[in-house]
């Protein structure tokens, strides 16, 4: 039986780490039924946004790198869509394979579903229920060009029902007559099977930052609403250096080159400061692996990332979230992470409301059993038709 052949879009980091929980999959559980393309749109491009995943993850490098890099979100990508286009011609494969929400999904879902190719998202059904931030849209628009959509949690399957999606579906499955899954999360998969390698790989990183266990706070910033408003990025950032020295905690900050930009080049005397605030460390971004050791140990974690929130609820840290709406609504429900914004009192009052916290707080099993890519892998199997394997 001819294998089925996947192509596979990354472009951004957290696709690249996402994509190699299906890549572990492919090898351990189909090899010889899938055979996978990996396209990487460029859209991430340093060392330690890109290259560092693929080789400490051990992730196929990319047979095709487009090499679209930086721009405005319309010309990116016009040039993600045209790259791809040209891949699907030249290899012909049985369906695409698109992760999350970035402008690479985006571009994936149009140059597949175009070409008729049937595409197949993971992470379908997340929604903020804000339009203005540039994922939504790329979120919507690859859902509709779908045709097997994984969501990820109840609340992302809901929101798929609400827009039309049936459940009750029968195949043959077309764009037309999509399938919707509920599976837990592939990052689960990940951090289940990152975890203990992190700890032995990576056994001296606290110490090489002088990191004590739990005496630290973790903080990621790289939203576009935080980062490109100068007023806004102070305020977050201001607010937090205060906090770190009346509370006498380090805050560690693998910081986006994004968020870097712009405080290099808009707030360098705020960059100088902060630079030399001995309870801030900016640090460059980390490795998959050196991350989960910065969760895993922390006292609590500040972030506007999407990941990092959900890896604060694997790793059972509070959770104070830079944004005013989140597509993980079930961590906010469970009282384990706080929506501040970028207001100075809320991210104030959240801040002394966890960093101090003595009652253990309850981390229910939102995120499936950790074999979500099994689970994915299978279904396509099942949607060509061939033997499945679980
Ligand atoms: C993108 C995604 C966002 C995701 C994030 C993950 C979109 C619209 N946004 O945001 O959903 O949460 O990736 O990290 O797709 N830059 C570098 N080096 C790099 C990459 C980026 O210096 O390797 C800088 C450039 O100045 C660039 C800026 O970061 O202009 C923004 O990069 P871009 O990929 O457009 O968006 P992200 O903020 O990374
Ligand atoms: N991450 C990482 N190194 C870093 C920052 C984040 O490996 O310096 C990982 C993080 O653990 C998570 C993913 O990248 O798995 C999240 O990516 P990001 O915050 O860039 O994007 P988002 O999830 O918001 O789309």
């Amino acid at each position: 039986m001819p294998q089925i052949k996947l192509i596979n879009i990354v472009g951004a980091r957290p696709q690249i780490i996402k994509a190699s929980a299906i890549s572990r999959a492919i090898r351990k559980h189909f090899s010889g039924k899938i055979s996978e393309i990996i396209v990487h749109t460029g859209q991430h491009y340093d060392k330690e946004m890109s290259d560092v995943f693929f080789d400490e993850l051990e992730i196929h490098k990319p047979h095709y790198n487009l090499g679209v890099g930086s721009a405005r979100h319309g010309r990116q990508t016009a040039m993600m869509i045209t790259g791809i286009e040209d891949v699907l011609f030249d290899e012909k494969p049985d369906c695409v394979l698109l992760y999350g929400d970035t402008n690479s999904t985006l571009a994936g879902a149009v140059a597949a579903s175009k070409l008729h190719y049937p595409v197949i998202h993971i992470e379908a059904g997340l929604r903020s229920f804000n339009k203005t931030m540039p994922e939504e849209l790329n979120r919507i628009i690859s859902d509709h060009s779908s045709t097997l959509l994984f969501a990820p949690t109840n609340a992302a399957f809901k929101n798929l029902i609400g827009e039309g999606f049936k459940p009750e579906n029968s195949p043959p499955y077309t764009i037309d007559n999509p399938k919707i899954y509920l599976t837990g999360d592939i990052m689960y998969d990940n951090t289940l099977f990152f975890a203990g390698l992190a700890e032995k790989k990576k056994s001296t990183f606290l110490e090489q930052l002088s990191l004590v266990r739990n005496e630290y706070a973790l903080v990621t910033i790289h939203r576009d609403s935080n980062t490109d408003d100068i007023v806004v990025l102070n305020e977050i950032l201001v607010t937090l250096k205060a906090l770190a020295e009346e509370k006498n905690i380090v805050l560690v900050m693998p910081l986006h080159p994004r968020t870097i930009v712009s405080l290099k080049t808009k707030l360098k005397s705020l960059y100088d400061d902060l630079t030399h605030c001995d309870h801030i460390k900016i640090i460059p971004p980390v490795s998959f692996l050196e991350m989960i050791l910065l969760e895993k140990n922390c006292r609590l974690i500040i972030t506007d990332s999407g990941g990092v929130q959900k890896e604060s609820h694997f790793f059972k840290k509070p959770c104070i979230v830079l944004r005013k709406e989140t597509e993980w609504i079930e961590l906010v429900n469970n009282g384990t992470a706080k929506l501040v914004g970028a207001d100075p009192e809320r991210i104030r009052f959240e801040f002394l409301n966890f960093v101090d916290l003595m009652i253990p707080l309850d981390y229910p099993g939102f995120y499936g059993d950790g074999k979500t890519a099994e689970f994915i892998l299978n279904e396509i199997l099942l949607m060509f038709e061939k033997e499945s394997v679980l």
